[in-house]
């Protein structure tokens, strides 16, 4: 593998920053028309009236769609799939509202600013009916959730009681994370157009064929009736996973107007209609012995869903991996609230989990007088504690050596307020990152052209992260072609199949599909110039030649060479393709797969004000082999300044009395600025995983985001002295416990 690695600029760099690049949104449709989504102003009820007729009137509207005129849905529009792949959508099937910001009406019009101005004056009455929005209150009714994500609710490992018990220092403590909510730069937003039975959808989404089969179930109708098409995305860390009730309401809109009609959403409907991350509450006990053994440790934690649908923040499943621990029991439990139901959030349960986990592994460091460092490596997992399996590859313990080192972890002095510099309090803290390394099935197809050039193709999505980047080095590598000869085509429900882009398996799922494509087009284009005798390299056998830039080559003679083009065109012309469809094998059921990195923060407080920045990050991963070393950072990067944000700024305001959100714009919802981020130190241990694929790839997608918050809570701590439970630390709370200290 000599291109596999190699820090490439992005193959669609130039796009992107000319502007080239279309989004869901730009497309072009003859007759389009726009529809702006209505929706509720009170958390629980029902509509009482609406006053489309006199909206009938205003200039440009096209159609008011609201629950009174509405298509009728196959089986009242429910979910043909069990969540999340199908969501409980609100399709005005009926009268009933669930949250507030829910859609209730779609306005279509001429134009965008009519559609808008209609959809401000159309009038709504509901009747009210009591709504679940206190969740510390809510918290009595918590039920427990059916295989969250497909794991187990709960475990139970050794004798729980007995070990906390048995420890002789305890950590006991609850920790919370608030609600948060995506922010891509780009919004929701589809353009549906209907061509007699068949429905083209151009959707902004983390996976084209889920998009295609949540809509085709949910119209009830043949699933190659409907193409998604979502070349370019926006940003999309996990909201863009499941299709939303804006995506059939386009659809259904464009129906019963006949027009192709396209629907953005405004950014306040990023907040609940769309998913995002649910609150969480913590409970850790942990018991260890003097010398950092831990004995017993249980997690229990709460999040809240909707009142519509189960959906859980399984922060438990880091705590059942990181750490050997032989006695431990974790849970979850849901809060159904009057709110939209939430969803994955880039490290959905581990970026929150990893905040409680790693948070109290520090507190109960500090109570044993232990470095943070050695107390982690004293409970070293080497093999999965949770179902006994050894990691396929474990980077964690040069991880954290190599970390420490070049953060310079040794010049921490361990009391709390103990190195500073002026008015400034200075912590180092430290935490482990980790997330599954996750793989499905993927299928490619790889093509050579009689000019010599190559398109390969799959139904996966770039959602920013690099995929049409590192695909195409993938099947440069395995046929032999320059990167610039290769065209990379994806995000099209008419391409080979390959999975979501989510829970970071694209890089594992579908570079083997291309690989193995691009190896058996290779293969071929080879026997065609071998078996030709007008051919430089007719007569040699294929493990004689080599292909480079698209040149079959004699390895023995460099002078016999055959290009591409021209073994082709002597074939007639005509391109040659092969396909691949790859899957997991039993690997999972042999190995634990998961990706691992360290943390260290160092962090500035004000002594008198408590403001807090990030003066520097380092951290370390092992991820398996990286594709592309650029991309690889950028991800983590991205990560990691999100996990800045989750531990200082973000959080969503939830009005207790009315259900609405009340910081639902990028004004009130802070999320970091360049400004707030300072030194970010990223590297990688040397690993390849041998089992998880055939390039030895594990995800990179999520990991990034995990452990920031502790990290940088746990220096927080070690600056200050206050020991901040729940998230985000601003520095109110900062100043607060300190003046209570
Ligand atoms: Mo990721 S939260 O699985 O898109």
């Amino acid at each position: 593998m000599n291109m596999i690695g190699l820090p490439l600029d992005r193959t669609d760099g130039l796009l992107k920053v000319t502007g080239e690049a279309r989004y869901a949104a730009e497309f072009p449709a003859a007759r389009l028309a726009h529809a702006v989504l209505v929706t509720s102003t009170v958390p629980s009820g029902s509509i009482a009236s609406i006053d489309s007729a006199r909206m009938q009137s205003m200039p440009g509207v096209i159609l008011v769609m609201t629950y009174q005129n509405a298509m009728k849905l196959p089986n009242g529009g429910r979910p043909p799939l069990a969540p999340p792949a199908g969501r409980h959508l609100s399709l005005l099937q009926d009268n009933q509202v669930h949250y507030s910001n829910e859609p209730v009406a779609v306005v279509v019009a001429e134009t965008l600013e009519q559609a808008t101005d209609a959809a401000r004056q159309l009038r709504i009455t509901y009747q009210s009916a009591p709504a679940t929005l206190d969740f510390a209150r809510a918290k009595s009714t918590a039920h427990a959730p059916d295989k969250p994500q497909g794991r187990q609710t709960d475990t139970l490992r050794g004798d729980i009681a007995a070990g906390l018990a048995s420890g002789t220092t305890r950590i006991d403590a609850v920790y919370t994370t608030p609600m948060e909510h995506h922010n891509p730069m780009e919004p929701h937003a589809v353009l549906a157009m209907w061509d007699g039975p068949k429905l083209t959808l151009y959707d902004t989404t983390q996976g084209v064929s889920g998009a295609k089969t949540a809509v085709s179930k949910t119209f009830g109708i043949e699933a190659d009736n409907v193409h998604v098409i979502s070349p370019f995305v926006g940003g999309g860390f996990g909201c863009k996973g499941s299709s939303w009730s804006h995506v059939t309401l386009c659809a259904m809109a464009a129906k019963q107007t006949g027009r192709p009609v396209r629907l953005a959403l405004e950014r306040p409907q990023m907040f609940g209609p769309v998913g995002g991350r649910p609150m969480t509450e913590q409970h850790f006990v942990i018991a260890a012995r003097g010398d950092g053994t831990l004995t017993g440790m249980r997690h229990d934690t709460y999040s809240n869903t909707s009142v519509i649908e189960d959906w859980t923040e399984t922060c438990a499943m880091v705590t059942r991996m990181l750490y050997a621990v032989p006695n431990q029991s974790t849970t979850h439990r849901l809060v159904p609230l009057n709110v939209g139901t939430p969803t994955f959030m880039r490290a959905p349960g581990e970026a929150t989990g990893s905040f409680a986990l790693e948070s109290a592994m520090d507190e109960l460091a500090w109570a044993l007088k232990m470095d943070p460092v050695a107390l982690r490596l004293k409970n070293y997992a080497e093999v999965d504690p949770q179902d006994n399996k050894p990691g396929a590859s474990k980077g964690l313990r040069e991880g954290v050596r190599v970390g420490a080192e070049k953060f310079g972890w040794s010049r921490r002095t361990p009391a709390p307020r103990s190195m500073r510099d002026g008015n400034t309090l200075i912590g180092l803290g430290m935490a482990t990152a980790t997330y599954p390394a996750n793989r499905s099935a993927a299928s490619a197809i790889a093509r050579i052209l009689p000019d010599g050039t190559a398109t390969v193709a799959s139904g996966t999505q770039d959602i920013g992260t690099g995929t049409y980047t590192v695909m195409t080095q993938v099947a440069a590598d395995a046929m032999g072609f320059s990167p610039d000869a290769i065209r990379f085509a994806l995000g099209d429900s008419s391409l080979p199949q390959a999975p979501v882009s989510g829970g970071s398996q694209s890089v594992a799922s579908v570079s083997p599909a291309v690989r193995d494509a691009a190896t058996q087009v290779r293969a071929r284009l080879v026997a065609m110039a071998l078996a030709d005798p007008a051919s430089p390299v007719h007569g040699a056998t294929p493990d004689e030649v080599t292909v480079e830039n698209g040149w079959v080559i004699s390895m023995k003679d460099a002078s016999r060479r055959d290009p591409a083009g021209a073994i082709l065109a002597r074939a007639g012309g005509q391109p040659i393709e092969a396909r691949a469809s790859v899957k997991p094998g039993d690997e999972k059921q042999k190995f634990s797969f998961h990706s691992f990195g360290a943390v260290f923060a160092e962090v500035h407080v004000d002594a008198d004000l408590g403001m807090i920045r990030v003066a520097r990050i380092t951290s370390v991963y092992g991820v398996g082999r990286l594709l592309n070393a650029k991309t690889a950072n950028s991800q983590l990067m991205g990560g990691i300044v999100w996990g800045i944000g989750a531990a200082l700024e973000e959080k969503t305001d939830l009005d207790t009395r009315h259900g609405r959100f009340v910081n639902a714009n990028l004004a009130e919802y802070h999320v970091p600025v360049n400004a707030d981020i300072g030194a970010i130190d990223i590297s990688f241990i040397d690993e390849v995983d041998p089992h998880i694929n055939s390039l030895g790839a594990k995800g990179i997608g999520e990991i990034g985001i995990t452990g920031v918050s502790a990290a940088i809570a746990n220096a927080v701590f070690h600056a200050t002295g206050v020991r901040v439970r729940d998230l985000p630390i601003t520095l109110d709370k900062v100043f607060m416990g300190s003046t209570q200290a």
